[in-house]
């Protein structure tokens, strides 16, 4: 087998789709598939646009076994398979856990039952950096211990690693890797994908950009009276294309078996901790724009600080963000400012 079919499913999705291109633009073929719960199918046809070429993508829900099942029968070359495809709203999660847990535990072992019928060598997770809870140790490695999820969201995450753990130990022709995403943010530089999903965003890059375009009058930040060195909460900001770089290159080690064990974990993040206040200042300095923001109480469930370790992912897989804060919010707004243009 050649290994260079990967199937990625969530395709029309925000980190799917950037993922697309990346592996299109490193040789990979690709496979897509999306039943579009949060994602638009025509996000594909720009997918298209920006590589020049045409991507099959099957639009069903992952959690019907036998629709996805077809996938493989159709495609028996697919050697790879990156699982972004859940739902990842935290809110939403709070009040709607069975289905979280019913949608994003269903798919992922759908997924793993296709990867062992049908002998597939490499599979990497959509983790979340929301594994570690309210971490004790900063910045956290693939070491530090969970703490308890801070939501059912989370929870489906640090489940989904235990489950891909477990599917590892028992079947050796199929290698893993859980990548561990922190705050992914940012749009492609063409501006044709970005982050467009059919639920209100209520991640701080959007709002951002949503607040300066005027969808909203303004926006608030939660909390200025941290421990931190301006009051605000510290995240790790990283921009969607590293992060999609990042998958190309696990890919790149699974199939080149550079791995020693068939479950492997990798934190992505910059390594840079960047307090809400600071990231509005980069957006106002890139988009020579005020935002209208007030300072709002603590929101509960919010961590005071967190960003990775990612020294792991910089040494085995070769990779390294080359992005920042201002490369995001920059790229943000102009995909922002593209969308309005077409309203
Ligand atoms: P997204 O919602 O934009 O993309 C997920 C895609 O999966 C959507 O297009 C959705 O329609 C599809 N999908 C969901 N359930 C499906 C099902 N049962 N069958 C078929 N398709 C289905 O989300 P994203 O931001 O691109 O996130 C991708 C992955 O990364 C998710 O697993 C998410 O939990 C994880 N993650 C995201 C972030 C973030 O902040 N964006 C951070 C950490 C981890
Ligand atoms: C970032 C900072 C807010 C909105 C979430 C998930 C996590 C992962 C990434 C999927 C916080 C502050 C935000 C606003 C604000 N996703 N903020 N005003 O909470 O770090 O992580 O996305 O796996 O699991 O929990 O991201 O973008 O919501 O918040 O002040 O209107 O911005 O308080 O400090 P978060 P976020």
């Amino acid at each position: 087998m050649s290994n260079k079919k990967v199937l990625v499913t969530g395709g029309c999705g925000y980190i799917g789709s950037h993922t697309i291109v990346d592996l299109i633009d490193h040789g990979f073929e690709v496979v897509s598939v999306d039943n579009n719960v949060n994602s638009f199918p025509h996000v594909m046809e720009e997918v298209e646009r920006i590589i020049g070429k045409k991507v099959q993508n099957y639009t069903l829900d992952l959690c019907d076994f036998e629709a996805t099942k077809q996938i493989f029968e159709d495609h028996p070359d697919i050697s790879g398979v990156i699982h972004f495809a859940a739902l990842k709203s935290v809110n939403e999660s709070v009040t709607e856990p069975l289905e979280y847990f019913r949608n994003n535990l269903n798919s992922l072992i759908n997924m793993l039952e296709c990867c062992k019928q049908y002998d597939v060598k490499g599979f990497i997770f959509s983790s979340s950096c929301s594994v570690y809870g309210n971490a004790k140790e900063l910045p956290v490695t693939e070491e530090t211990p969970f703490e308890e999820a801070e939501s059912p969201y989370a929870r489906t995450k640090q489940i989904g690693e235990q489950i891909v753990q477990d599917f590892a130990a028992n079947n050796p022709n199929t290698s893993t890797i859980m990548l561990r995403y922190f705050n992914p943010a940012g749009a492609h530089e063409t501006a044709l994908i970005g982050e467009q999903a059919k639920k209100t965003a209520w991640n701080l890059v959007p709002v951002i950009t949503e607040t300066a375009i005027g969808k909203r009058e303004n926006m608030v930040v939660f909390g200025d009276d941290y421990d931190t060195r301006d009051g605000s909460c510290v995240r790790d900001y990283i921009h969607v294309m590293d992060i999609s770089n990042a998958h190309t290159k696990a890919v790149q080690y699974l199939f080149g078996d550079k791995n020693s064990s068939n479950y492997e974990i990798f934190n992505l993040g910059t390594g840079e901790g960047v307090t809400v206040i600071e990231a509005i200042k980069a957006f106002e300095k890139v988009s020579n724009k005020k935002l209208n923001y007030t300072i709002a109480p603590r929101r509960e469930g919010d961590v005071v600080a967190i960003y990775a370790n990612n020294d792991k992912a910089m040494n085995l897989l070769g990779w390294s963000p080359v992005r920042g804060i201002e490369d995001i919010m920059r790229t943000a707004w102009k995909w922002e400012e593209k969308r309005i243009s077409k309203v």
